[in-house]
């Protein structure tokens, strides 16, 4: 099944070529072209044991132009488009056009900002160390607080150097990066059996929204070269060992089963498993109104039935003690800004790719108001704006540690709405790198992205 028909390599070819030569105006057209060819025919090739190429090669066409052309639709088809969990093939053509890198993935005079320096950052970071060792273990055994942490920052940190160097091979063609992603992967995916302890369901989220990112980049752009022995073995990681700790939810705190969620529609995008991403995007989007208020929901937070808060005080314990409910304030904006913000980030990601998905539930549901509602709430105060003394008893705990680029860009620059908070914290906070817990480069990635 190693093959593909010439004719079809070359229907192929022809069929892309107007929607390159449709591209944007800044993008350097030979890499690109070159890379969309090959990866077309790649791509296909490399998923021949699992579907029938020829479909998979029709679907992939229609996908590419589907995201090209009309990336507001809201056609449910079912053929998922690839790359497509958190960033599009036209993102990513879209920061390679602006970084304006040499042959050696150097910034060159012609670079802007702010990916410039989100890049800088990012080149030069542990995580796309060609050095990087993976640390991979068969029990992942987190409990409350890291205690205990066995293997648990590892197997987050491995995650996110996958998807950092799969990242950087697609930034700068260097097939150095793409090997050393694998080798990742591989490890992980040679090694883990299982997470245990009172976390393993977050851990499980956290890494699992990760892995799925660097397996799009690696089967989109480098293609057959990732050996099938490897590629069968991480999705069955995928499918046997996150999958089915996630995708039933959490009871615990919002950020939990966000992440949880934000995992399984990964996977189920990388697997091409829609059922599995019917059911975590049904859970997601009545989780959504559950975590952040909006004034139009009446005079109590919406709640989910399994969690049976079926009284006013149940509600406010579970938010975190707070009785005056105001529009944009989250489940967990009292406990801290930081697990908010996790919550916040999540929803985002999620919103992200199911856009590339096809379903822009930006638009399509209230996530969108309550999404930039949350934004503006939160930023206002990590902003200066004194903390009234009926939000939190007068005072908020942690930060937002710089999660707000995805929100902020799909909002303010793609939507052209206000946002004025969340661009003054947004920009002071460039480039935001990450958390080293589920979150990486999303300055680079998502800053003043059109697509
Ligand atoms: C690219 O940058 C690296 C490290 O900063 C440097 O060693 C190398 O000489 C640069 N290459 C070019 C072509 O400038
Ligand atoms: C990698 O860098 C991140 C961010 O600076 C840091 O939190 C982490 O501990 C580093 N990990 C390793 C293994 O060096
Ligand atoms: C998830 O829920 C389904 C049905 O509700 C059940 O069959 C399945 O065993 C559950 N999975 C896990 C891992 O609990």
């Amino acid at each position: 099944m190693k093959c593909i028909s010439v004719t079809l390599a070359l229907s192929l070819i022809s069929s892309l070529l107007p929607l390159l030569a449709a591209s944007d105006a800044y993008a350097s057209p030979q890499r690109f072209e070159h890379r969309r060819r090959h990866q077309h025919v790649a791509v296909h090739v490399g998923d021949a044991q699992t579907t029938s190429g020829s479909a998979l090669a029709n679907k992939h066409v229609v996908s590419s132009e589907r995201a090209q052309t009309n990336s507001k639709t809201q056609a449910k088809s079912e053929a998922f488009t690839h790359p497509g969990v958190l960033v599009s093939n036209a993102q990513l053509r879209y920061v390679k056009s602006q970084l304006g890198l040499d042959q050696d993935g150097n910034l060159t005079t012609a670079s802007k900002t702010p990916w410039a320096t989100a890049y800088s950052h990012f080149i030069t970071a542990n995580y796309t160390s060609l050095s990087w060792a993976a640390s991979p273990r068969a029990n992942v055994e987190c409990g409350s607080y890291s205690n205990p942490n066995l293997g648990c920052t590892d197997e987050r940190q491995d995650a996110i150097a996958s998807y950092s160097l799969a990242l950087a091979y697609v930034l700068t063609d260097n097939d150095a990066y793409a090997k050393k992603a694998i080798e990742v992967m591989d490890a992980w995916a040679k090694t883990l059996q299982t997470h245990s302890n009172s976390n393993a369901p977050l851990q499980t989220g956290w890494a699992g929204a990760m892995w799925p990112k660097a397996g799009e980049l690696i089967r989109y752009y480098y293609g057959h070269k990732w050996p099938s022995s490897k590629q069968t073995r991480f999705q069955s990681m995928l499918r046997d060992i996150y999958l089915p700790t996630i995708i039933n939810g959490s009871m615990s705190n919002g950020n939990w089963e966000l992440v949880m969620m934000e995992a399984a529609i990964g996977i189920a995008v990388f697997l091409e498993d829609r059922s599995s991403y019917d059911k975590a995007m049904h859970t997601f989007q009545k989780r959504v109104p559950a975590y952040i208020y909006l004034a139009s929901d009446g005079s109590l937070p919406k709640t989910v039935p399994k969690q049976n808060l079926n009284s006013k005080d149940k509600i406010i314990a579970y938010w975190q003690g707070q009785s005056k409910f105001v529009s944009g304030l989250s489940q967990e904006t009292c406990r801290d800004f930081t697990h908010a913000g996790y919550g916040l980030a999540s929803i985002a990601n999620v919103a992200e790719t199911a856009r590339i998905q096809g379903n822009d539930i930006y638009q399509t549901t209230d996530l969108g108001k309550r999404l930039r509602r949350a934004l503006e709430f939160h930023t206002q105060y990590q902003n200066g704006e004194p903390v009234p003394s009926w939000l939190c008893n007068g005072a908020y705990a942690g930060d937002l540690e710089g999660m707000t680029e995805v929100g902020f860009n799909a909002f303010f620059f793609r939507a052209g709405k206000r946002m004025p908070q969340t661009r003054e914290y947004t920009v002071s906070r460039r480039p935001q790198a990450g958390n080293s817990l589920f979150l990486a480069w999303q300055t680079l990635t998502h800053a003043e992205q059109p697509n």
